[in-house]
């Protein structure tokens, strides 16, 4: 049976793919999306031309298990991820293509400053390269952009009004920052969708700063990113490494002995539950009201992930891994969330 939810899921339900979250009185989506910055990226997560296949069985992976909600951005792979899923949703009918609901975002680089065309032209190129004529959920990818938040949402709200959308969110934007977004897109008779953070058990700042009460009072639906630590949670790395090359700096800021109390405690909690412990670390971003954003590269990652869905961890348990979880921060360049 299916149920469906306004912005979040409804408190102690158990989210199935059945189970379905209302975004922006518009979209219906599932308590657990996939991320596709590893399709195409080079520098952060290695992808290799050969890497295709795998990133094509994980995307028809999660297709067959109900996972139809995708997060991309132009910039992953400068465009590639948004070619690949354009180039793997050719295969699907026009039925199926509907079923799958594809997030992409807009970058502010500092030379576009001419809105709304800007963002209008942007919005066609990764239209093209995803073989779309309109997205799903159009995001604007972090504050930054050379132009006041009002006028990049009366952007958002042209390109809703020429068909090109049928949502808006927006991406690492902090408290005032959300309320002013709202706000301006309200008067254009548009809610706004969701706020994309970067949320996890190695960063609970929006939770502690009350931005994700903030964002579910407004009707803005939270999308988790980075969830499993880039990595760090999924039980595949110890507290002290090795990581690898990219992600070291990262994962080396956190002090190691809370760190291992975090990993130690979600080891045993995925033996208690008998998942994998990237289900743990996931289904911990769903207790917490938020649609996590699970980056994969392969199917494998895929079915462990899946694993998410189905069970709700003990109100005990997670306050076991509140304890040991890092408050992360915030920096004033991008990530204001
Ligand atoms: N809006 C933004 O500014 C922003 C920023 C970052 C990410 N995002 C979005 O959020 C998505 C997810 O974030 P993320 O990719 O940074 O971090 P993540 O989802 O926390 O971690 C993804 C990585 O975890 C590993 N992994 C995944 N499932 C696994 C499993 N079952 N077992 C073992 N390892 C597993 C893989 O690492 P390996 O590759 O090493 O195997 C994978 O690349 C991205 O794909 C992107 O769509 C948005």
């Amino acid at each position: 049976m299916s149920s469906e939810y306004l912005i979040k899921l409804g408190k102690d339900i158990i989210p199935t793919t059945s189970t379905k979250i209302i975004l922006g009185n518009t979209l219906k989506v599932p308590p657990l999306a996939i991320g596709t910055w590893q399709f195409g990226d080079t520098s952060y997560w290695g992808w290799t031309p050969a890497a295709v296949k795998e990133a094509k069985e994980a995307f028809d992976l999660a297709c067959s298990n109900g996972l139809t909600f995708f997060d991309t951005a132009e910039v992953y792979g400068k465009g590639e991820s948004e070619r690949e899923l354009g180039t793997f949703r050719k295969e699907y009918t026009k039925e199926q293509q509907d079923e799958q609901v594809i997030a992409t975002k807009y970058f502010p680089y500092d030379n576009r400053t001419q809105f709304p065309d800007v963002l209008l032209s942007a919005l066609k190129d990764s239209l093209d390269r995803l073989g779309m004529v309109k997205s799903d959920l159009y995001q604007i990818h972090a504050p930054i952009h050379p132009a006041s938040i009002e006028v990049v949402a009366n952007a958002l709200a042209d390109a809703v009004e020429a068909g090109l959308v049928k949502a808006v969110g927006v991406s690492n934007y902090g408290l005032d920052e959300i309320k002013t977004m709202h706000a301006a897109l309200k008067k254009r008779g548009i809610q706004l969708a969701s706020n994309q953070v970067s949320f996890s058990l190695i960063r609970t700042i929006p939770e502690k700063s009350g931005l994700i009460q903030l964002c579910h009072d407004l009707g803005i639906s939270i999308l988790a990113y980075s969830p499993m630590g880039m990595g760090l949670l999924t039980g595949k790395f110890g507290s002290k490494g090795p990581w690898p090359e990219a992600r070291k700096r990262l994962f080396s800021s956190f002090d190691p002995e809370q760190l291992d109390k975090l990993l130690t405690t979600l080891a045993s909690l995925a033996t208690k539950y008998n998942r994998p412990q990237s289900a743990i670390a996931l289904n911990w971003t769903i207790a917490k009201g938020t649609i996590p954003l699970a980056g994969v590269r392969t199917p494998e990652h895929v079915s462990q992930n899946a694993t998410a869905l189905g069970f709700l961890l003990s109100q005990e348990d997670i306050k076991t891994l509140d304890q040991f979880a890092f408050e992360g921060s915030t920096n004033k360049e991008w990530n204001h969330g």
